[in-house]
């Protein structure tokens, strides 16, 4: 089998063919992390993937990092994070409300993301899209003075600051407070296949920018994510059962869409690769 990369007509995303994800050779690896470094994120249809697959492919990128919300791995695969509004024997499956709002995957652990995995069991007929953007667009369009302060800037990027903006989710236990200590990242990183510059945002409700008062790193978060997440830099992902959709969070961010929560179940199983410090 030949990897095939077809270009969706947006400004990120393709579709891929030709590849089966239990059996990725090294030459298939090096395509597919190139492919990633140029359009952002991949989608495969029509797979049939067991945890254990989706984990072995995901490995072949990287070391796999654990959610810090543990309640939601999966038992049988810890290393496989669940997101769903199933609730069996009273008690949900997977995290209802993952995902909402603009971000980048784990930005708050000390090697944040690279590569996201998700692998549509269940999906909604309508609703549930998850939405992408590229960052080059906005950083290319910043302001020179703007853009020149940011390359010098770092961000103190916090889950305690996360949840904290989540009052409906369980308090952190104090080994997940353990796991998850602040962390500080440039605001401009370089992607290290491509060497291209982009801002690095995390999530709005994450991020700290250093040498700032609180009101004016909020208001300068809150630009950047207007620049970033305009429609004309977007993607939106239609879910079909058995789509496998991947994306490189050193220049993607993504956001969660709500669906008919009464009407329809959703179940998907997530997997994250451990990257770089940013730099
Ligand atoms: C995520 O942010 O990883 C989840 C996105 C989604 O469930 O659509």
């Amino acid at each position: 089998m030949t990897l095939t990369v077809q270009p969706f007509d947006a400004p990120l995303g393709a579709a891929a063919a030709g590849i089966d994800p239990r059996a990725v050779d090294a030459a298939d690896l090096d395509a597919l992390k190139r492919a990633l470094a140029i359009h952002g994120v991949l989608v495969l249809h029509d797979q049939r993937l067991t945890p254990a697959e989706l984990l072995a492919f995901s490995r072949r990128f990287g070391e796999i990092e654990y959610h810090v919300l543990d309640q939601y791995w999966l038992p049988e695969a810890p290393e496989v994070y669940v997101i769903s509004n199933i609730v069996e024997n009273g008690k949900p499956i997977g995290n209802p409300r993952e995902g909402f709002g603009w971000h980048t995957d784990l930005s708050y652990m000390p090697l944040p993301t690279a590569y996201t995995f998700l692998y549509g069991i269940e999906t909604p007929a309508t609703g549930a899209d998850t939405t992408f953007c590229t960052i080059y667009p906005a950083t290319d369009a910043l302001p020179a003075a703007l853009r020149d302060k940011l390359d010098t800037m770092t961000a103190r990027h916090s889950y305690a600051m996360l949840h904290a903006s989540r009052p409906w989710a369980a308090p952190l236990t104090e080994q997940q407070k353990a796991r998850s200590p602040d962390v500080f990242h440039p605001m401009i990183r370089t992607h290290p296949i491509t060497g291209r510059k982009g801002l690095y945002l995390g999530g709005a409700t994450c991020v700290q920018p250093l040498g700032l008062s609180d009101d004016e790193g909020r208001a300068l978060i809150e630009d950047l994510y207007d620049r970033a997440t305009r429609p004309e830099h977007t993607y939106a992902h239609q879910w079909r059962p058995h789509d496998l959709v991947f994306w490189d969070n050193r220049f993607v961010m993504h956001s969660a869409t709500e669906y008919d929560r009464a009407r329809y179940r959703r179940l998907i199983h997530r997997t994250s690769v451990r990257g770089e410090k940013p730099y």
